[in-house]
């Protein structure tokens, strides 16, 4: 073997079973988009591509885990934003964000809804905020740990009105849902990903998306800038990320097959139902991943030292 050639592993691979690490609950938004896209990848890899979550912490739990792993390929990580914001909210990561992990692409960018529990008394985000500035005592936000996207939605939501209420943290939005429709907890900023059946459904009440326009799937629904935060947004991309020192050649293998799955019909429309839509081809590059994980890095750090709110 050359100096410059690959090694063998990487050259047959994959040659078994590829688990992917999902930071989160099982049922929830990262699980969703994970199972839809390793379903897909799995039919282009021949072998199979299984979820792991590993949930806890705002999704650093899961991302630590991978950041021990062997880097041969087979252990996968798949964060969202959280990766860019844990990389400040928490002192003490059991891992350096920046080197501690190969790219392999973007995967999604997903809105998020406002919403509460379907008999919450507020039926506009103008009355919401009113009521829970009024009741700030008693209000309870869901969200999925520091660093999920849910936090990071639910800060953004505080600081906006200038209020602080009582959160109540799970290992994942999926559970957290569980204790919405069940009238455990108020309210919640979640990914259209997880709410979009239980909003179509009844089962809940929505009061915004946080993306610049309104969705396809929610006409009727303002953007929290038309409703009464103007400003207000925010888009939670997804990324697929390797050990460090996972050979080039494996990181590429697996980027084509993620571009492949980002095209595959059955995933355009699952992720179209889900009020989303894939990343393009350019931006499922390790590239475009690492640049997006950096730039992301230095726009939420003043944010975050701004709220002031930090995980140890
Ligand atoms: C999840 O998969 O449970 C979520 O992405 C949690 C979150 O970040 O809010």
């Amino acid at each position: 073997v050359s100096l410059f050639s690959a090694p063998a592993s990487a050259q047959t691979y994959p040659e078994r079973t590829i688990t992917v690490i999902v930071p989160f609950s099982a049922g929830g938004p990262t699980d969703t988009v994970t199972r839809l896209v390793a379903e897909s990848m799995s039919k282009d890899l021949g072998q199979q591509v299984i979820v792991e979550n590993v949930g806890g912490a705002g999704g650093t739990l899961g991302a630590g885990r991978v950041a021990q792993a062997e880097p041969d390929g087979y252990t996968l990580l798949l964060y969202h934003i959280g990766m860019a914001t844990s990389a400040t909210l928490y002192r003490n990561l059991a891992y350096d964000t920046l080197n501690a992990f190969e790219y392999v692409g973007l995967v999604t960018e997903v809105p998020m809804t406002i919403v509460a529990r379907k008999d919450f008394e507020p039926n506009d985000l103008k009355g919401l905020i009113e009521y829970v500035k009024a009741n700030k005592d008693t209000v309870t936000v869901a969200n999925a740990g520091i660093g999920a996207a849910s936090h990071l939605c639910g800060m953004m939501f505080m600081n906006a009105i200038g209020t602080q209420l009582t959160t109540v943290p799970y290992k994942g939005t999926g559970p957290a849902m569980t204790d919405l429709l069940g009238g455990q907890v108020d309210i919640m900023c979640d990914q259209t990903t997880n709410t979009t059946k239980q909003i179509q459904g009844g089962t809940i009440k929505a009061y915004a998306v946080t993306s610049p326009k309104r969705l396809k799937i929610f006409p009727d629904l303002p953007t929290a800038s038309e409703a009464g935060l103007p400003g207000f947004e925010v888009g939670i991309w997804h990324g697929l990320y390797a050990p460090k020192g996972t050979p080039p050649e494996v990181t590429d293998r697996l980027s084509k097959s993620l571009q492949k799955a980002l095209k595959d019909e059955n995933v355009i429309a699952r992720f179209a139902e889900l009020g989303t839509e894939p990343s393009s081809e350019a931006d499922a590059t390790p590239a475009a991943l690492k640049a997006k994980l950096e730039s992301e890095i230095a726009r939420w750090k003043p944010v975050i030292e701004a709220a002031g709110e930090y995980a140890d």
